[in-house]
C-alpha cells in the first residue's frame, strides 16, 4: 500500500460510523402511502397479487388512514373503485362517487395530519378501463378528456382534497386542472403532477387491485420505457402548467429518469414505487428468497439516493415504522 493508506473501510468499520457518513436517509414524512377504496364493501379485502394490501371499506379506510398518521407517514393516496362503470367515467366526477366520498371521510378524520392526495383519472371509472373517455372509433379522446378531469378537480376539491393527482398522460392536463382549481376558488389544492408515466408492466397488480376493465394498452397516452428526454419535456411542460410537485412513475426500473427529473426542475420530485415493484419483493420474500425488510429499505434508499424527495409506496406505514425503530 501507498502511504498515505487511503483505506475507504475506516468509515464502514461499525454501525456507529456508518450512520455518521450515511449520504442517505429516508424520513417517514416523506413516505405517501397508497389505499383503495372500494364502493359497497361490508369488510377490507385482501388483493391476491398485492399481498399485505386491501381493498377498503369506507370504515377500515379510515381507521387505516389514522393508522397511517400515527406511523409518521407524509401522505395518503387515495384510489376509488367503484361498483359500476360507464363509458364516460361518471363515477369520478360524481360528488357521491365513491373517491369522492371517501376523500372527505378521510379529510374529517385525520384534518391536516397528514396530506390526503386523490389520483385524478377515469380509469377505475370507465367501463372500456382506459384514462379518457374515447371517441366513435375508439381511441382516447385528449380534449374531451381533459373537460373530465377539470371536472373531477373540482369534485376532489370540493371534498376536502389536499392535492390532486393528476395522472392520466393527457396533453394539457395539469393546466386545466390548475385553471378549473383556482375558477372554482380551490387556489390552496396543490397539483402533484404524475408527468412522466410510463407504459409499465409493472402495474400489473394495480389493475388488480381496481379490478381494471381494460383490454389493450395505454401507449398511445404513456411512455415508451425506451424514453429519457421524453420524460424531460413532459416535467417541462407540467411544470409550465403550474404543477406545484412533479413524478415519475415506476421507480426502481426509472432511477436515471428520477436522477434526470430531479436536476431539471426545482419543485419536489416524487417516485412512485409501483404495484409490480412491491409484488417482485413480497413473492420473492414469501419464497425465502430476499430478505424482505433489507429488500424493501434497500430499494427505497435508493429511489431517494436518486433524488426522489418523496416516494409513494405501497410499504410506507411499515417502512415508516420501521425507520422510526431505527434512528
Ligand atoms: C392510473 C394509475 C395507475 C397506477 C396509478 N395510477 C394505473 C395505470 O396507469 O395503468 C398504477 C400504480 C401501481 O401500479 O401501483 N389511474
Amino acid at each position: 500500500m501507498p502511504y498515505p493508506e487511503i483505506r475507504p473501510r475506516r468509515l464502514r468499520r461499525n454501525a456507529a460510523v456508518r450512520r455518521l457518513v450515511s449520504e442517505t436517509r429516508i424520513d417517514p414524512a416523506e413516505l405517501v402511502v397508497p389505499m383503495f377504496v372500494k364502493e359497497g364493501l361490508a369488510e377490507p379485502r385482501q388483493i391476491a397479487s398485492l399481498p399485505g394490501v386491501l381493498q377498503h371499506s369506507r370504515d377500515s379506510l379510515r381507521k387505516a388512514a389514522v393508522e397511517a398518521v400515527q406511523a409518521g407517514v407524509g401522505g395518503i393516496m387515495l384510489f376509488g373503485v367503484p361498483a359500476s362503470r360507464d363509458e364516460c367515467g361518471s363515477g369520478g366526477t360524481d360528488p357521491n362517487g365513491i373517491l369522492n366520498v371517501a376523500i372527505s371521510d378521510v379529510v374529517s378524520e385525520v384534518g391536516d395530519a397528514t396530506v390526503v392526495m386523490s389520483d385524478l383519472c377515469l380509469d377505475e371509472f370507465t367501463s372500456h378501463g382506459h384514462c379518457g373517455v374515447l371517441t366513435a372509433d375508439g381511441a382516447v379522446d385528449n380534449d374531451a378528456t381533459l373537460e373530465a378531469y377539470a371536472e373531477m378537480a373540482v369534485a376532489q376539491a370540493a371534498a376536502g382534497v389536499h392535492v390532486v393527482g393528476p395522472s392520466g398522460m393527457m396533453d394539457g392536463q395539469v393546466g386545466v386542472v390548475r385553471r378549473a382549481l383556482d375558477a372554482a376558488g380551490h387556489q390552496d389544492v396543490a397539483v402533484l403532477a404524475y408527468a412522466a408515466k410510463y407504459a409499465s408492466a409493472f402495474y400489473g397488480p394495480f389493475r388488480d387491485a381496481v379490478e381494471s376493465a381494460l383490454e389493450g394498452d395505454r401507449r398511445t397516452y404513456q411512455q415508451d420505457p425506451a424514453n429519457l428526454r421524453e420524460s424531460l419535456r413532459e416535467v417541462e411542460l407540467d411544470v409550465a402548467e403550474g404543477a406545484d410537485m412533479v413524478m415519475v412513475k415506476p421507480a426502481l426500473p426509472y432511477l436515471d429518469v428520477v436522477s434526470a427529473v430531479r436536476a431539471a426542475v426545482a419543485v419536489p420530485v416524487a417516485a412512485y414505487q409501483v404495484s409490480g415493484e412491491y409484488a417482485m419483493v413480497e413473492a420473492a420474500a414469501a419464497n425465502g428468497w430476499v430478505d424482505r425488510e433489507r429488500v424493501m429499505l434497500e430499494t427505497l434508499t435508493s429511489i431517494r439516493r436518486a433524488g426522489a424527495q418523496i416516494i409513494l409506496t405501497y410499504w410506507a406505514v411499515e417502512a415508516a415504522q420501521l425507520l422510526r425503530e431505527r434512528y
